[in-house]
């Protein structure tokens, strides 16, 4: 998409470093349009290094291309972060009174924007006034946040997360489709912990990033979702669980998880694994923290922990869908592997992933094949994890339509 970003005079045009960054990472064309007065706090070479396109202020640059309309009239979407009051004061009366003014006048395309001020002055009559006119005119208001405001102050005023502002506007430009609606989907993510002690656990690198993309995807497409949570990394979950339609569960060990798996597949449609399951866990967990004067710690007894999703296939209920995920490191038998793990597991879906010391666990990008009937490859995907989560559920809701 060709997506402008404007910039006005707030503090937290630092913060739109990071959104643009995240734009480019999903393979947009990002073209910045900086304010004058937003340019004391970010300068130009940032926006064009960050955006990865040249980027001008003024509507007499560029005048033989028309550049004070072509920008607003090529745009998909229109992004404005941190847009402060004097800003929404122009937008609301329609000012061109620079680059960015006559860009939002000359385009058709969706507007979103992410508010950034003193709480006196987003809670003033006039700003209130102004917001409700962009509204009316299909604006979308992304925030302002509520928390710490430059100077020490707190209340809302704070510019939403880019991360927020880029799924809201993404959002706004090419709504999901709602081919979900009225389903109930069960996703498991992150890492099973297994204790050994008081303090000590075997587990994995797993972020449950992933399988959070992947709840969020199914609950923007109208699903009810289910999100069942092993250990993840921090803030991994902050914008799913706060979706309406998603409820989430926490737990530890391989057998909790199975438990909420399978108490939450007695009603599900779907049901994705997604969560890195420990395969064994230890015979004996010690109820106080386990000490070298006791006796050497070198060997741990494991046993096996049962095979949740091969246990949920066996057991899946009429229509039910169920998918499974496979983190394989990388080698030449990658897929002849995968295959065999599906066959296995007697799932609908596998998908496998590639991972190692630098690639698939926490990284904020994947790389996916999913494989289905026959040993199929019926979906391939690359780039970040929302971008894979999208391409997994064509894949799911396709294999469903030709049941
Ligand atoms: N899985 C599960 N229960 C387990 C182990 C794995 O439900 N005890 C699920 C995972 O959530 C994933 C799929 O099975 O969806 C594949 O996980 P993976 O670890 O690749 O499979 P394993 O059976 O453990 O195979 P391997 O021997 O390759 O580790």
């Amino acid at each position: 998409m060709f997506i402008v970003v404007g910039v006005t005079g707030g503090i937290a045009a630092y913060k739109s470093v990071q959104l643009v960054r995240l734009l480019v990472q999903r393979g947009h064309d990002v073209h910045v349009i900086p304010t004058q007065d937003s340019l004391r706090f970010i300068g130009l070479t940032t926006w064009e290094a960050a955006s990865r396109n040249p980027v001008t202020t003024s509507v007499h640059d560029d005048v033989a291309r028309v550049r004070h309309v072509a920008l607003g009239q090529s745009a998909d979407l229109v992004i404005v972060a941190p847009a402060t009051a004097n800003t929404l004061a122009a937008m609301a009366a329609g000012l061109a009174s620079d680059l960015l003014g006559t860009t939002l006048l000359a385009t058709t395309a969706p507007v979103a924007v992410a508010p950034a001020m003193h709480t006196e002055m987003w809670r003033h009559p006039a700003t209130t006034a102004n917001v409700a006119t962009l509204r009316e005119r299909g604006v979308l208001i992304v925030g302002p946040a509520d928390g710490p405001l430059t100077g020490g102050d707190s209340g809302p005023g704070r510019m939403s997360e880019p991360e927020d502002i880029v799924a809201a506007a993404l959002e706004l430009a090419s709504p999901a489709p709602a081919d979900l609606d009225g389903l109930h989907v069960v996703v498991s993510t992150g890492g099973t912990r297994e204790p050994l002690d008081p303090v000590r656990f075997l587990g994995n690198r797993s972020s449950g990033r992933q399988g959070a993309e992947i709840a969020a995807e199914a609950a923007r497409r109208g699903a009810t979702v289910t999100l069942v949570a092993a250990s993840v990394d921090a803030g991994v979950l902050d914008t799913v669980t706060a979706h309406p339609r998603v409820t989430t569960r926490h737990v530890e060990t391989a057998a909790q998880l199975g438990e909420a798996m399978t108490d939450a597949a007695a009603s599900a449609d779907v049901v994705i694994m997604v969560a890195a399951v420990a395969d064994y866990r230890a015979a004996r967990v010690s109820e106080h923290k386990l000490r070298k004067e006791d006796g050497p710690l070198a060997t741990i007894d494991l046993v096996p922990n049962e095979d949740i999703l091969a246990g949920l296939a066996a057991s899946r209920r009429d229509g039910q869908m169920i998918v499974g995920f496979a983190a394989e490191t990388a080698d030449e038998d990658l897929l002849a592997r995968a295959r065999r793990k599906r066959e296995r597991k007697g799932v609908d879906l596998l998908v496998v992933n590639e991972v190692g010391w630098d690639a698939g666990f926490g990284a904020g990008e994947n790389t996916v094949a999913v494989i289905g009937d026959g040993e199929a490859v019926v979906a391939e995907a690359s780039g970040p994890k929302s971008t894979v989560a999208r391409a997994v559920w064509d894949a799911i809701v396709a294999a469903r339509a030709a049941d």
